[in-house]
């Protein structure tokens, strides 16, 4: 059995964040620049069931069953174990490295756990499709997340971008005009399950104006996907920038992330906005790609901790099946 590896993009969510867990649009695109990886190793001399999960970066080097059972690695190979009606395994070491921010708002842990499911699946020799694959991972996400739309771990499963409403089939997106999104790091860790749970908590109090927000942000989704299919994007800017203030009245900005939206707009962004969960994490802002590195230095010098630009353009792959 050879070496077997498989990685996982990055996402950023470009419109629609938190109003999709209660069932609004959102978009998302893959951010190719940073990758989760998992090498699926043969341990020749270990025995028939054991599976080993080595993540250095984390300094995790431990046994399947030493792991609790709702960890979050433990959680992936258990599901593709169940999806593919495999009791035990051959001995197998699985290596995961990701270059991916942690807590930042661009699918890490989505990321992690599609990656591994497919490295695992493959060395087991079926290969798991893509509909498998998401299904999957959502499960991680679920247990792992409390209440996840889906939104990460269809985005970098498909990596390709995706117009998407929770329940329904992903609907992938075609792009008329690439463009260029540059990411700042705010360097705060913001775990998305305390952003969506704060949301919630705020929902229930005052339901009637959070839900005409999350109606709001997703009508803004529905009006930035033509602009993106059909190359309009004087206006994706000026469409980030009201999904920014929506945000904002959600409560889930932050100095550090308004002083890094503020910086790029400054700098020459036609529009710019959070990306994920908020609080901390990353945001995301457009340019035209000769103002690129104008933006990233003005990111840099408002203490981004992190810059990656990355051009969004279709991707030419088959249907989700
Ligand atoms: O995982 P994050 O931080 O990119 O957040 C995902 C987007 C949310 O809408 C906040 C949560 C969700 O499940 O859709």
């Amino acid at each position: 059995m050879p070496a077997i590896y498989a990685t996982a993009p990055g996402k950023a969510i470009l419109f629609g964040e938190h109003a999709v867990v209660y069932g609004y649009p959102a978009i998302a695109v893959p951010v190719l620049q940073v990758q989760a990886k998992v090498v699926a190793l043969p341990n020749l001399s270990g025995p028939k069931g054991e599976i080993t999960l080595d993540a250095p970066d984390i300094g995790l080097h431990a046994d399947l069953e030493k792991l609790p059972g709702n960890h979050p690695l433990a959680l992936a190979v258990h599901q593709t174990l169940a999806t593919m009606g495999v009791e035990r395994s051959p001995a197998v070491i699985l290596r995961i490295t990701s270059t991916i921010p942690v807590a930042a708002g661009l699918g890490s842990g989505a990321a992690v756990s599609v990656a591994l499911i497919r490295a695992l699946s493959s060395f087991l020799g079926k290969p798991l499709n893509d509909s498998q694959v998401c299904a999957a991972a959502f499960e991680v996400e679920k247990t792992y997340h409390g209440n996840p739309s889906g939104i990460d771990n269809t985005v970098v499963t498909y990596a390709q971008p995706v117009y998407f409403v929770r329940g329904q089939p992903p609907c992938p997106m075609r792009v008329a005009r690439p463009f260029t999104l540059i990411i700042g790091d705010t360097g705060v860790p913001s775990p998305t399950v305390a952003a969506v749970t704060d949301v919630r908590d705020r929902w229930l109090a005052e339901r009637e104006r959070y839900e005409a927000l999350f109606s709001e942000i997703g009508k803004l989704a529905n009006r930035a996907r033509p602009t993106i299919e059909e190359g309009q994007l004087e206006e994706l800017g000026a469409l980030m920038d009201e999904n920014q203030a929506k945000l904002e009245q959600l409560g889930v900005s932050s100095p550090e992330l308004d002083r890094l939206i503020q910086a790029a707009r400054q700098g020459g962004a036609q529009g710019a906005k959070l990306s994920g969960a908020g609080i901390g994490g990353n945001m995301i802002a457009l340019a035209p790609a000769e103002k690129s590195a104008q933006v990233e230095a003005a990111l840099q010098m408002a203490g981004a901790v992190r810059t990656i630009v990355s051009v969004v353009h279709s991707v030419e792959k088959h249907e989700p099946d």
